[in-house]
């Protein structure tokens, strides 16, 4: 739970926008003092500007207490794919910088395999992206180009972002390093052994899953 003086990282995506309101209320109520946050979108931190939670950037606080975010898959070791909002690479330094990573989401994101239910977002460079949309065939994926509004999708760092749907992925570990390893790629969506726990908000309450 973000506690007074701490710094806190802010999420996006719908589950995230939660957290970000209900850190305004508590500062507003005087429960919450003293506090900072670094915002993982240009969304979130329009949000969070408009509910009077003081912003800073790295330059000012280079380490994290929490981040509180949302994801769009879960697996059993708590890996996690990100990105459906478009925000995965802040979302990723975010992610690096905290001491704890805290993620809410509904049971319908829980999964016995990554890549079950949900593309992996891959942010690139529009200069490399034909190169990296053949690249990432040949490891196997169908490829979409994200759009919105009939234009390509421009993340807040200008990048693009090709959904990879790899069906099952057996062994997300080493995808994330092959993606990694790629020049053109920005940053991908699989978010391995960050997640501190993820709170699955379910009808009989939440439910904490913790990294075993
Ligand atoms: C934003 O880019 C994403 O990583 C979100 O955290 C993720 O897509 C979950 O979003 P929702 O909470 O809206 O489902």
């Amino acid at each position: 739970m973000p506690a007074s003086g701490m710094v806190i990282g802010l999420g996006s995506g719908s589950t995230a926008k939660y957290a970000t309101l209900r850190i305004g209320e508590r500062l507003r109520s005087g429960d919450l003092q003293d506090i900072v946050a670094i915002p993982s979108s240009e969304e979130t931190a329009s949000l969070a500007t408009s509910l009077g939670i003081p912003l800073v950037t790295f330059r000012d606080c280079q380490r994290i207490d929490i981040t509180i975010d949302g994801a769009d898959e879960v697996n059993p070791r708590l890996d996690l794919i990100k990105g459906g909002g478009g925000a995965l690479l802040r979302e990723k330094v975010l992610a690096q910088a905290s001491l704890k990573n805290i993620i809410i989401v509904d049971p319908s994101k829980i999964s016995s395999q990554l890549g079950k239910h949900w593309p992996v977002p891959v942010e690139v460079l529009r200069f490399a992206v034909d190169l990296e949309r053949i690249f990432l065939a040949d490891l196997g994926a169908t490829v979409k180009l994200r759009e919105a509004e009939g234009e390509p999708y421009l993340t807040d760092e200008g990048n693009y972002i090709l959904d990879a749907n790899f069906g099952l992925i057996h062994d997300p570990e080493r995808l994330a390093l092959s993606l990694s390893q790629r020049a053109g790629i920005v940053e991908h969506g699989l978010f391995i052994g960050l997640a501190t726990e993820v709170v699955v908000a379910g009808e009989n309450g939440p439910e904490v899953l913790r990294r075993s």
